[in-house]
């Protein structure tokens, strides 16, 4: 399902420059739920926004249900995308004028103004990561752990193949952080979604069907180079 071959990034800054990527290769298959564990400043982040065509490697080549995501232009790769992935940040992202249902629906709508019946379905998401009794709420009216599962329910909406997520418990406790694994882990079952989550947080590898180590820039271990 996610393939990607010998990615290279480098930032440049002055005269500084950092390897972000140093000739990075994985593959990924349908539902599975694979956990990138590394250090701050390892290139975890570097890798996701590659991966999900939020950013361009320098090198490299990335292959995601058979289409090369690199060789598309900014119109069809911002499509594939919107039809293909959703995205769980560390600070959930929410619009904070917006109550829970809102959010939810502004991403259907966001995808294609044209969706029908975008209120039953944002209610369906949101039933699905278990608010039902916190639809109107607004981000600021809702616990951390409840923001994430807005924030999941926005991801989920659209019911994409693909989930990233960047830290998703990073901000929350262990209790809760458990919490919202445990919805990822029901999800992952249920919906037959894909996640691949980039932490720092060790506790995360026990949900993961595979886990790998990430260091300066390359997988120290579990994935050949
Ligand atoms: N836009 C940028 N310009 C310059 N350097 C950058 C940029 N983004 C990231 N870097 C550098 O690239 C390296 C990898 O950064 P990245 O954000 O991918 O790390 P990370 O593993 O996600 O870290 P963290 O766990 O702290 O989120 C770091 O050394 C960082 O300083
Ligand atoms: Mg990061």
């Amino acid at each position: 399902m996610i393939e990607a071959h010998q990615l290279v990034k480098t930032y440049k800054n002055g005269e500084i420059n950092v390897k972000a990527l140093d000739h990075v290769s994985l593959s990924v298959e349908k539902r599975e739920i694979v956990s990138i564990l590394g250090p701050s400043g390892c290139g975890k982040s570097t890798l996701l926004n590659c991966l999900s065509a939020i950013d361009n490697p320098d090198e490299g080549k990335i292959m995601i249900n058979n289409q090369n995501i690199l060789e598309m232009n900014d119109k069809k790769v911002t499509k594939f995308r919107a039809e293909n992935m959703g995205f769980i940040f560390q600070f959930y992202n929410l619009i904070p004028v917006l109550n829970a249902l809102e959010n939810v629906e502004l991403a259907l709508l966001a995808q294609n103004s044209k969706i029908k019946d975008t209120k039953t379905k944002a209610e369906n998401a949101l039933k699905k990561v278990g608010l039902n009794d916190r639809m109107k709420h607004f981000p600021h009216q809702l616990s951390g752990g409840e923001r994430q599962r807005v924030a999941i329910a926005r991801a989920i909406v659209h019911n994409p193949s693909i989930i990233w997520a960047d830290e998703p418990t990073g901000a929350l406790d262990t209790k809760t952080g458990n919490k919202i694994m445990d919805l990822i882990l029901e999800l992952n079952q249920s919906e037959s979604m894909t996640f691949v989550i980039v932490t720092h947080d060790d506790r995360i590898a026990t949900f993961s069907n595979r886990i790998l180590k990430m260091d300066s820039g390359r997988f120290i271990k579990g994935e050949s180079q």
